[in-house]
């Protein structure tokens, strides 16, 4: 496993922690766990990789704390023991909460890399199987241009690009895509030729506009608590300007570009997918709210100071309507990206 190094999730087990507040993400790996199971099935071939100690080698990039790591495991596990009748083992982590709730009966090795995932984190050729849910949104860093005072490209007052000009949005896509290429040129010498990389993220159909992103009303609703907390003289209009979200959200076409450009990997699946059962009722804001905050407190609190993240999460949590009726318009359905990739 890897993760909790950039832009770490709330940790422990505490009420607002990651590890208690990490059930959307699960249901959404949920909805496309028949998908890895077929990909692993058909398309994962250990008989044709390279093997040491006859040891299978998998890693979850950015595996946070919690459950949700295990499960991954445990369906990833149970596939390639279906295909080959027989157990194998596995991989990697850093965050004492996660080793202290590893499955008692789980029939693989555990360890853990610090590192980003944008750098190298593994021996050269030593990985089978890669897998990363809800991680690669996380871009490596703010792009410098967002804080170029007076340009085009300065993201003034607004943090995210889903809320701002298309400039901004360019800003950001191309930045996803200067990572992605590090992110594949980093596995690609990680991977054994042959081995398999599966990634869900957040990702919406081509022609899909980003304002139809469903983290945009929540995006939306924190950016009007800041900015109203600028008007009361809590924090300063300038941190607010030089605040941004370093997320993004990706699509096939603009996947299957980075994929072919960077060339180390074919693509063997890709789809967009629901990340929610079907007849789940509409989303619940405060509870979704309340998964923001285990993602998101730790960058605000960062940037603003530990003191203003109550005020700024209640005065959001107090938009809970507004956020509602603007997800009416936003595209809850197909909201993430499921890919499947072989090491060529
Ligand atoms: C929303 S959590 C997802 C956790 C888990 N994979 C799941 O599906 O529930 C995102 C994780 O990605 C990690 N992360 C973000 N950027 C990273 C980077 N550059 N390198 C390694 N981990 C990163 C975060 O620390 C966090 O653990």
């Amino acid at each position: 496993m890897s993760g909790d190094v950039e832009f770490p999730m709330n940790g422990g087990d505490g009420a607002n922690s990651y590890s208690k507040n990490s059930r959307y993400q699960v249901e959404a790996v949920n909805v496309v766990t028949e998908m890895i199971k077929e990909a692993i099935a058909k398309k994962f071939d250990v008989t044709s990789l390279s093997f040491s100690s006859n040891t299978i080698r998998i890693a979850d990039l950015g595996c946070s704390v919690g459950p949700n790591t295990f499960i991954a495991m445990k369906n990833i596990l149970e596939a390639i023991e279906w295909k080959y009748h027989s157990i194998a083992y596995p991989f990697p982590q850093n965050e004492n909460t996660l080793f202290t709730t590893l499955p008692p009966d789980r029939q693989y090795f555990a360890a853990g890399v610090p590192g980003s995932f944008y750098g190298r984190l593994f021996p050269k050729s030593s990985i089978h199987l890669m897998y990363s849910s809800f991680a690669l949104q996380w871009l490596s860093k703010v792009p410098e241009e967002l804080l170029d005072n007076g340009s085009l490209t300065w993201n003034k007052g607004k943090i995210h690009y889903t809320i701002a000009s298309k400039e901004i949005a360019d800003v950001y896509a191309a930045q996803f895509a200067k990572d992605m290429d590090t992110f594949f040129n980093a596995r690609a010498d990680e991977i054994i030729v042959g081995g398999m990389m599966i990634l869900i993220m957040p990702g919406f159909a081509d022609g899909v506009q980003y304002s139809q992103d469903p983290s945009c009303p929540f995006f939306y609703a924190f950016n009007q608590s800041l900015l109203d907390m600028v008007k009361l003289g809590m924090i300063n209009e300038d941190e607010v300007d030089s605040f941004n979200l370093p997320l993004y959200a990706t699509s096939p076409k603009e996947m299957a570009k980075l994929v072919e450009r960077n060339g180390c990997f074919n693509i063997e699946r890709m789809e967009v997918s629901n990340t929610r059962p079907q007849n789940d009722g509409p989303p619940i804001v405060p509870a979704i709210l309340t998964h923001y905050r285990v993602g998101l407190e730790g960058i605000f609190t960062k940037h603003f100071g530990s003191k203003i993240v109550d005020e700024l999460f209640e005065r959001t949590l107090n938009k809970s309507a507004e956020i509602s009726s603007m997800l009416e318009s936003s595209c809850v359905e197909g909201a993430q990206l499921f890919l499947v990739l072989k090491r060529k």
